[in-house]
């Protein structure tokens, strides 16, 4: 039977949590991967960011590459034009790759040339494709590329930063996109990111979102595999 897809292994996580891991201690890398996954944590957010689209430049292909673990790797490119550049982050080794379609000339036919990308860690796997929606970008962007996505991400910030607080629209905005993804009869991953603390993690798991995205709540400094365990446990309601 062929290897699992990263659709399918992803869907059997959720609900569950995706770690950011620029939060971490990026001089301790690889023991930090290792506390993910002794807490059970299935996949590691990586914020790409180009300091055009998004006011922060940070980490690209090389630092996926090197990121050895098993966990599902999340690259959520926060990047301008990614059509010629999202080939780069699934030879890196990405398991989902996310674009912002107000980034996009042609987000469309980002998306659709996404179809044709091989998953580095495992030929049969592919990956996932997701559309990542800013706080002030209206849902309907989503209703022409429903076709063309396996996850949708709500930001629940403006990008650039971890530790904001979390935009209390986004709940509206999470009912609603179910409320899309439902009408369009489409399996899709709702996933929202940003501003999701120990605080009100329970609040936003009770939307039934499938896929929430959190760093400083885990990587602060202090006790990261206790808030992680933490961090799963309460989105499994
Ligand atoms: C927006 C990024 C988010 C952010 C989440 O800046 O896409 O992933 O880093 O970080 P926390 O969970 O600390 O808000
Ligand atoms: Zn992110």
């Amino acid at each position: 039977m062929a290897d699992p897809t990263a659709l399918k292994l992803l869907r059997e996580s959720c609900p569950t949590v995706s770690v950011g891991i620029l939060t971490a201690d990026l001089l301790s890398l690889g023991s930090e991967l290792s506390l993910l996954e002794r807490a059970g944590v299935k996949v590691v957010h990586i914020d790409v960011m180009d300091g055009c689209y998004c006011p922060m430049m940070t980490v690209g292909p090389p630092f996926i590459k090197g990121l050895k673990t098993p966990l599902l790797k999340d690259a959520h490119l926060m990047i301008a034009d990614p059509l010629e550049k999202v080939a780069e982050y699934a030879a890196a080794g990405a398991d989902i790759i996310t674009i912002h379609p107000e980034a996009c000339r042609h987000p469309h036919r980002v998306l659709q040339q996404m179809r044709s990308l091989t998953n580095a860690n495992d030929a049969a796997r592919g990956i996932v494709r997701g559309a990542a929606l800013n706080p002030g970008t209206p849902l309907e962007t989503l209703e022409p590329l429903l076709d063309e996505l396996e996850l949708i991400l709500l930001l629940a910030v403006n990008p650039g930063w971890g530790g904001q607080k979390f935009i209390p629209a986004t709940f509206d905005r999470i009912a609603r996109t179910k409320r899309v993804i439902a009408d369009a009869g489409k399996d899709i991953v709702l996933a929202v990111d940003g501003g999701i603390t120990r605080a009100n993690v329970v609040e936003v798991a009770k939307t039934g979102v499938d896929l929430i995205v959190t760093g400083s709540a885990v990587f602060d400094g202090k006790a990261a595999e206790e808030n992680a365990k933490f961090m799963l446990e309460a989105v499994k309601l």
